[in-house]
């Protein structure tokens, strides 16, 4: 479906008040309140950026820096894509916002649609939100609600894994797993329970994708099961893989077994797709590429390519036809964002979406994952090296902690990669890397002989 108006004619309308070039600095960096930062250590020693194209960003002080990280793991198609800024102009100038409360807009509907046909067979109703924290917040709240409207109001319990990343919500931070996370922010959601992780270098240091010990670590669901019996139970939630918590593919079997058990007891199966969604495995999502089907899957990042803020919760039939059974008058599900659906995100997915799909980034899956594999495990026996991880265009390169200050090596090098012209990311003693998928194996080089120097320089 394609519905046009004529775009305004801009030329004449002022200017923001504010445009950003390579030259512009704000004077004062006190009002800012940066999420997930050093914020008193930054102002001192700011690191800016005022431009990016296709692998690259542009510094204030005009580097040229490679970006392994694509952004936060969500520009997933290289940076600036043209087709995605001009449907992002196209649709601002056109309407800017429309409530998705008891109305909407043609594209909502086309993007749902569009995202449905990449999700797994049976994953065909979607739910927009902002962001992976209000995506996996809205999953959560829809499988108590689905048992609920089921007549089953007891099974509200809800089961993470350890090490895991879901977000920032109450509800993600309730079943996520980095105790670092939680710390702070006092009583979380009761009725939680977690899984054990699956990282265990005694077995699978240096695998390569799927390790192949730690499937039975799956039967610890039935345990849990046990324990608080399966009617009290409303949902799994899992990364497929697990990303900030260290870059963990999960063993080989594992997630069938979870499956498995889940079908079997009734529990709704959630797969946190954040990050896996949009071709990081080389498919649209890690439940095409693993060939697990769990009953929701929260998405975000990918989906707009990072250049709009966008998430998703893309549930199963049966989950929604659950909820269409009381009058038709009636709203079905109590929950929803001012912005869910917002026409910018919607025009920025689709063009995303097309995007990936003129540039066959979900076709070069198996060649460029392949190459990516190679190239990062040259840097097993570079030093300080304990183990290499990877998975479609994921890797971890773990470092031996030093001691008394973990994750301090890990800081140090990717400051040094940073200076060297390649950002990377640090999640502990990790460094975890997600480029963009447009990656060239000369980049893939680039990256793995910086991070190779780096660690010969940093003791
Ligand atoms: C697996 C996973 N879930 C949820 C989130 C939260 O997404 P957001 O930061 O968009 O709220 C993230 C963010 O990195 C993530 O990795």
């Amino acid at each position: 479906m394609t519905v046009q108006s004529p775009a305004p004619d801009l030329a004449g309308a002022p200017d923001a008040g504010f445009a950003p070039d390579a030259r512009s600095a704000p004077n004062d960096l006190a009002p800012y309140w940066m999420p997930f930062s050093a914020n008193r250590a930054f102002k001192a020693d700011p690191r800016l950026f005022v431009a990016a194209d296709g692998m690259y960003y542009t510094t204030a002080d005009g580097r040229q820096v490679l970006d392994a990280m694509a952004g936060l793991w969500c520009v997933n198609a290289g940076h600036n894509q043209p087709r995605i800024v001009r449907a992002i102009q196209d649709q601002a100038a056109r309407m800017d916002y429309v409530s998705s409360f008891q109305m909407s807009h043609p594209a909502a509907f086309v993007l749902a649609e569009r995202i449905a046909n990449l999700a797994p067979a049976g994953l065909d109703r979607v739910f927009f939100t902002n962001s992976g924290s209000e995506a996996v917040d809205t999953a959560l709240k829809i499988a108590r609600a689905y048992h609920k409207v089921r007549g089953d109001a007891n099974r509200v319990k809800l089961i993470g894994r350890a090490k895991a990343y879901h977000g920032m919500g109450f509800g993600g931070l309730s079943v996520a797993g980095i105790p670092r996370h939680r710390r702070d922010f006092g009583p979380l959601l009761g009725d939680v329970d977690h899984l054990p992780h699956t990282h265990d270098l005694a077995h699978n240091a240096f695998s390569r994708g799927q390790p192949a010990w730690g499937a039975h670590l799956a039967d610890e669901l039935e345990n849990i099961v046990q324990i608080h019996d399966a009617s009290t139970i409303a949902a799994v939630i899992v990364e497929p893989v697990t990303g900030s918590g260290g870059v963990l593919p999960p063993p080989v079997g594992y997630l069938e077994r979870l499956r498995e058990i889940c079908t079997r007891h009734g529990i709704l199966l959630i797969f946190d797709e954040v990050i896996t969604g949009f071709g990081r495995l080389g498919a649209p999502f890690a439940s095409n590429a693993l060939g697990v089907t769990p009953d929701m899957i929260t998405c975000a990042k990918g989906m707009t390519n990072g250049a709009v803020p966008m998430g998703g919760v893309i549930a199963s039939t049966a989950v929604y036809d659950a909820f269409m059974t009381g009058p038709e008058a009636a709203v079905e599900l109590m929950h929803g964002y001012t912005y869910s659906g917002h026409p910018l995100a919607c025009a920025a997915g689709l063009a995303t979406i097309e995007t990936y799909e003129q540039e066959g980034l979900f076709d070069r899956g198996p060649e460029i994952c392949a190459a990516w594999e190679e190239a990062v495990h040259q840097l097993k026996g570079a030093p300080q090296v304990r183990d290499i991880r990877n998975i479609g265009l994921l890797a971890a390169i773990e470092l031996e902690s030093r001691d008394g200050a973990p994750g301090a090596r890990a800081g140090e090098t990717v400051n040094r990669c940073f200076d060297d012209g390649v950002l990377v990311r640090v999640a502990g003693d990790n460094l975890v890397l997600s480029p963009p998928l447009i990656i060239t194996p000369d980049q893939m080089g680039q990256v793995v002989d910086t991070i190779r120097t780096a660690l010969g320089e940093v003791a």
